[in-house]
């Protein structure tokens, strides 16, 4: 068998055929199952995004009904989950006790009869269902508050607010609140969604596969970049400083948060209808100075870095609406994990009914036909 030439980072290798999504990153097109974004954020809910993008179709309303009642009916949490996050430190990062809570379902529900269609619903629903409240809880007790019981009568997105912030939330900004999850929900084969692949080629559990996507969407040049560009943001402080700050960050070849992406070069067209929900809720709820600064952020990188393919993608105007939301920083990862558990469940599903383990190669770079030294005539030091 030849090998590929190596491309860092699988740079445009392709890794599986997938029905899921797609995405143009030259004309900013991203489709869920053959339908454009703009018409799903539109016109659909999370969940029923969740059922296209898991069961490849949309549901009619008996399905969509049905999948609703199921997921509101496990949003809780069982005890001992509970019992095991009030050991969790107060200063632990909500994604590592996400990440921990979700390998912990694997503890209840370990079988892996994945040839069994109902092990797959169970677990696409339960994994949907809870990690929201799983979320919501750690935001809660880490401060030594009890957690917010879910609430039946509310919708999915009203529902995670509602056990965030103890009230239920304006209609506005519940609908808001899910058309973001609708924009985080898949996005073709990003690092996280490889990682689950990766991992579901084991044939392992389905939770210890989410386990593995939310440790690899932690990272800030995936799902973290959210809670850096409020960082950012506030450090630059003033549109004033907008510009020596770029000139700065290239000066020092750094990385503006929530600037550029490995697909598209033209602004994700994400980010546009993300911006969109900020210009709503600012109408209804005020302004926030930080947006005037997002604004001339994305001009001057335009300016410097559009002949690169440099521009806003979905985690640049995202922050903004969340924090507008009243949800804390550290929760603006969490929530994409929230969302993108409907893309990672969706590949997993594609993947372990094609299944074949990812064993990839390397180009050995090292020497051959080195000798074995005793200790006692190891002179030298073994230079790092
Ligand atoms: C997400 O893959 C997905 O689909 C991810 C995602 C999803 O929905 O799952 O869309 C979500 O992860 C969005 C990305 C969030 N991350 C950030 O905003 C962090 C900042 N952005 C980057 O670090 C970067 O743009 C990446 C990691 C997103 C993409 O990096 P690549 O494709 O590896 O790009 P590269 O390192 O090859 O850079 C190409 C050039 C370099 O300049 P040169 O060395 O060629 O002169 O572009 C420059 C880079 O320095 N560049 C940037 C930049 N990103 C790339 N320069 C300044 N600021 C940036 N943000």
């Amino acid at each position: 068998m030849t090998t590929c030439e190596y491309r860092p980072g699988l740079e445009g290798i392709p890794v599986t055929q997938s029905s899921i999504s797609y995405v143009d990153g030259h004309t900013g097109v991203l489709e869920y199952r053959g339908i454009r974004i703009e018409e799903i954020a539109q016109n659909s809910s999370f969940l029923e995004t969740a059922y296209l993008l898991i069961w490849g179709g949309l549901p009619n309303q008996q399905q969509l009904q049905e999948f609703e009642h199921e997921v509101q009916y496990h949003r809780r949490l069982k005890y001992r989950i509970r019992d095991m996050m009030k050991c969790f430190p107060e200063s632990g990062h909500p994604m590592d006790a996400l990440q921990a809570c979700a390998a912990a379902l694997g503890l209840f529900h370990s079988r892996r009869e994945l040839e069994d269609p109902a092990y797959v619903q169970n677990a696409v629903v339960r994994l949907l269902a809870k990690i929201p409240t799983m979320v919501a809880a750690f935001k809660m007790m880490r401060k030594g508050n009890d957690p917010v019981q879910p609430r039946d009568d509310l919708g999915y997105a009203a529902n995670f607010l509602y056990m965030l912030n103890e009230r239920e939330p304006d209609p506005l900004a519940a609908r808001i609140f899910d058309i973001c999850l609708i924009l985080h929900a898949e996005h073709t084969i990003n690092a996280s969604t490889f990682s689950a692949m990766v991992t579901a080629s084991t044939l392992t559990d389905p939770y210890a596969v989410i386990a593995s996507a939310v440790g690899t969407l932690a990272g800030p040049l995936h799902g973290g970049a959210n809670e850096e560009v409020i960082t950012m943001l506030r450090n630059i402080g003033s549109i004033e400083n907008v510009r020596p700050y770029v000139e700065k960050c290239i000066a020092n070849r750094e990385r503006i948060m929530g600037f550029g992406h490995r697909v598209y070069k033209v602004k994700d067209p994400r980010a546009a209808i993300l911006q969109g929900l900020v210009e709503q809720l600012f109408d209804k709820v005020g302004h926030d100075a930080s947006y005037d600064i997002a604004l001339e952020l994305e001009l001057v990188v335009e300016e410097k870095l559009g002949h690169k393919g440099i521009y806003p993608n979905v985690d640049f105007y995202s922050g903004l609406v969340y924090r507008k939301l009243g949800i804390p920083t550290d929760l603006f990862t969490p929530i994409f994990a929230i969302a993108r558990v409907a893309g990672w469940l969706a590949h997993w599903k594609e993947q372990i009914g094609k299944n074949r383990i990812f064993r990839p190669t390397q180009i050995y770079e090292g020497p051959h036909t080195q000798q074995y030294i005793p200790l006692e005539k190891r002179l030298q030091m073994w230079e790092k």
